[in-house]
């Protein structure tokens, strides 16, 4: 049982794959090829931001992307970092990402796989020197290989993920990513260029005692999520939102909590797009022992209908989503 072949800490991630390959539902290699350049991308992209500010490429680029938000020159640079690299990796036929409105053919008519990709999730903490992140989800394609990717490649539900992970550029930077067969963590180290194993086979608290949602926009919250907030608040929970998805999301992993983003008035689909966000973080949670839901439903069987469809999120540990919908429960 590969699976049980524990890998000790500090082995190199190009290792890490290379020995779990045969855990794969497709142990062809592609599929680790394709890893490995989400990898290289990943270190590409933490240089470019651990010297943001000393060249010009932090602040606003000048336009908007299909989401209606103000585009930052690192969304631009980090989705241009990972689209070559997954082009150039010959993994991948087809790409869709938060930053282009259709889907991007790589030209490898031959490759296996999608990727949906969140390329630099935290854009508003970029300029202030805050946690933000990488998110991606790999599929397998549905359509015969030898034409471009479809659309309904594209759309398929979480459950069809075959990887996920993301790439935290933090105080450290770090790698974390499923293959359905638990989670593993991996820190950047700078001077050696590599990824180590750090954080082997995560499992997350069943409870916890953080909540995380921006209170700001409480005014639009439904009564019943207004209720499980203040719920939160009698048990005494610590209030923790860093504004990066990513981050919010690693912190609540490690140490148990609930991280939402619930419908409001304004949106009712709440903000964060189901293909570049919610369903590879739903795919990591589950597979660390967590729970992720729309409020009523698991989010990995929400059927996409659109690239850019959004929804609610409530993600983390089991018994506080279970909590949460038993709230949301009056709403419907
Ligand atoms: P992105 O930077 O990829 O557009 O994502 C922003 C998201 C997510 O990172 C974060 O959790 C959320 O927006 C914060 O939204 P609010 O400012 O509405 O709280
Ligand atoms: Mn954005
Ligand atoms: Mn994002
Ligand atoms: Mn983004």
């Amino acid at each position: 049982d590969h699976n049980k072949l524990a890998l000790p800490v500090g082995t190199t991630l190009d290792r890490f794959i290379m020995r779990k390959q045969e855990d794969f539902p497709y142990a062809t290699g592609e599929l680790s090829q394709l890893l490995r350049d989400i990898a290289l991308a990943a270190k590409i992209v933490n240089r470019e931001i651990n010297r943001s500010g000393l060249i010009d490429i932090a602040g606003a680029y000048g336009s908007q992307n299909v989401q209606g938000e103000d585009q930052q020159k690192l969304d631009v640079i980090a989705n241009i970092r990972f689209i070559r690299a997954l082009r150039n990796g010959g993994e991948v036929c087809t790409i869709i990402s938060e930053e282009d409105e259709d889907m991007i053919q790589t030209g490898n008519n031959q490759g296996k796989y999608v990727v949906a990709i969140d390329p630099l999730d935290g854009s508003s903490n970029i300029d202030v020197n805050v946690s933000i992140g990488t998110i991606f989800s790999i599929y397998r394609r549905v359509s015969p290989t030898g034409t471009e990717g479809t659309e309904q490649d594209c759309l398929q539900t979480g459950t069809h993920q075959v990887a996920a992970g993301y790439v935290i550029y933090g105080s450290s930077t770090m790698l974390v990513y499923t293959t359905g067969n638990g989670v593993n963590g991996f820190t950047y180290e700078h001077s050696l260029g590599e990824f180590f194993l750090s954080h082997p086979n995560i499992s997350t608290p069943k409870t916890g005692a953080i909540y995380s949602v921006n209170e700001g926009s409480s005014e639009y919250f439904s009564e019943a999520m207004a209720a499980y907030v203040a719920y939160c608040k009698q048990q005494n929970f610590s209030a923790r939102y860093i504004g990066s998805l990513v981050a919010d999301f690693h912190r609540n992993l490690l140490k148990g909590g609930i991280y939402m983003y619930p419908a409001t008035k304004k949106a009712p689909n709440g903000k964060l797009r189901l293909m570049y966000e919610c369903n590879a973080l739903a795919f990591i949670v589950e597979q660390a022992g967590g729970k992720s839901s729309n409020g009523r439903s698991r989010t990995l069987e929400i059927e996409p209908k659109g690239l850019h469809d959004r929804s609610p999120l409530f993600i983390g540990s089991t018994e506080l989503v279970e909590k949460a919908e038993e709230f949301l429960a009056a709403e419907y």
